[in-house]
């Protein structure tokens, strides 16, 4: 699929997100200005805007209040990664050097605030339930971050614990972003529903499709390969693979990534025996199957979030949401 193509067929709805979001993020400073057009200049997919555009207009009429929460999801968006970048020592994102390794980490710490604080001012013009998809986005993508920092000094996690990670991390700002834009166009309930329902499933699916990509350094995807374990994030490939070993296997797996060192408390570097474990775990992942198993684990959440959206009336758009749930499972960046 060619998001390319989605956008161009968004049409004038596409340019009224992008008009708010340029606007919003004007400033005089040099410095700020710099660091925003680095951003701009580096944006991503943008598929929160394309699935917050399209879920409006598979429910009704997009209207200017759209463009807002369009904005203000990418614009969220963009802040986490400032700070996820900090947090995972993130040197590469969409196959450039991060604002945290050129600009420096605080300075992605506060472009952060500041992305985040312009989302804030572009909600004081919405009503407070669309404010609400947000506030409670947010609190669940801070607390989804700490639960996987907990995690990663425990190793204990389980699949319960992944999905509730990723779930508060990803899936809920995938939630806000149509959520609010079905609520613009004062959607029915049942159609609220079917699409809550369709971002959750497409938000864990594109989490998990991400995790899998930290196994797959073959593939350009922009990002380094091999962080999560030198994170120590225990993700779905892994816990497959530890599901279809032995129980003893499984938990050398989890004492040898014990080896690791915190980042938190440590610096970037990776030593020449973290990198062996790195590699090890690579290996086990490999030999009991952990990306066939997490890719078929994903699939199933594509299926259901295309079911989701059986209660919509037929429509280009809905096709396209359908073709994107295809697409995130498939995805190679
Ligand atoms: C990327 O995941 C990060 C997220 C999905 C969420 C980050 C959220 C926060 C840092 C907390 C909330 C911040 C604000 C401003 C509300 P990843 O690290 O698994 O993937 P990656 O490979 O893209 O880094
Ligand atoms: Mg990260």
């Amino acid at each position: 699929m060619d998001i390319k193509e989605v956008k161009i067929e968004l049409g004038k709805d596409w340019s009224g997100y992008q008009d708010v979001l340029v606007s919003a993020l004007n400033n005089k400073n040099a410095f700020v200005s710099k660091i925003n057009k680095y951003l701009i200049d580096n944006a991503g997919k943008q598929l929160r805007p394309v699935l917050s555009l399209l879920a409006a207009r598979a429910c009704g009429q997009a209207n200017e209040l759209n463009y807002y929460c369009a904005a203000v999801a990418e614009m969220i968006h963009t802040a986490t990664l400032l700070h996820d970048d900090v947090a995972d020592n993130g040197d590469l994102r969409r196959g450039v050097p991060t604002v945290k390794a050129v600009f420096g980490q605080a300075a992605s710490v506060l472009a952060g605030d500041y992305w985040l604080a312009k989302a804030l001012d572009l909600l004081t013009a919405c009503n407070p339930q669309i404010l609400g998809c947000y506030t409670t986005a947010v609190q669940e993508l801070a607390e989804g971050e700490l639960i996987q920092m907990e995690k990663s000094e425990l190793l204990d996690t389980t699949e319960d614990d992944y999905y509730t990670i990723i779930a508060k991390k990803t899936a809920s700002l995938f939630i806000a972003a149509t959520k609010s834009a079905v609520l613009a166009v004062e959607a029915p309930e049942n159609y609220i529903k079917a699409i809550v329902d369709y971002s959750y499933e497409l938000g864990v699916a594109f989490q998990i499709r991400d995790d899998i990509f930290d196994y797959t350094p073959s593939m350009d995807t922009g990002k380094a390969g091999g962080a999560d374990i030198k994170e120590r994030k225990i993700t779905l490939p892994l816990l497959c693979a530890m599901k279809n070993s032995t129980q003893k296997e499984a938990d050398g797996i989890r004492k040898m990534i014990a080896q690791i060192e915190n980042t938190f408390t440590k610096g970037n570097e990776t030593t020449d025996s973290e990198q062996q474990i790195i590699e090890q775990v690579n290996d086990f992942v490999q030999k009991y199957n952990g990306i066939a198993s997490a890719q078929k684990m994903l699939e199933q959440h594509s299926r259901r979030a295309v079911e989701a959206l059986s209660v919509l009336p037929d429509s280009k758009e809905k096709s396209r949401l359908v073709e994107l749930a295809e697409f995130v499972g498939t995805r190679n960046r």
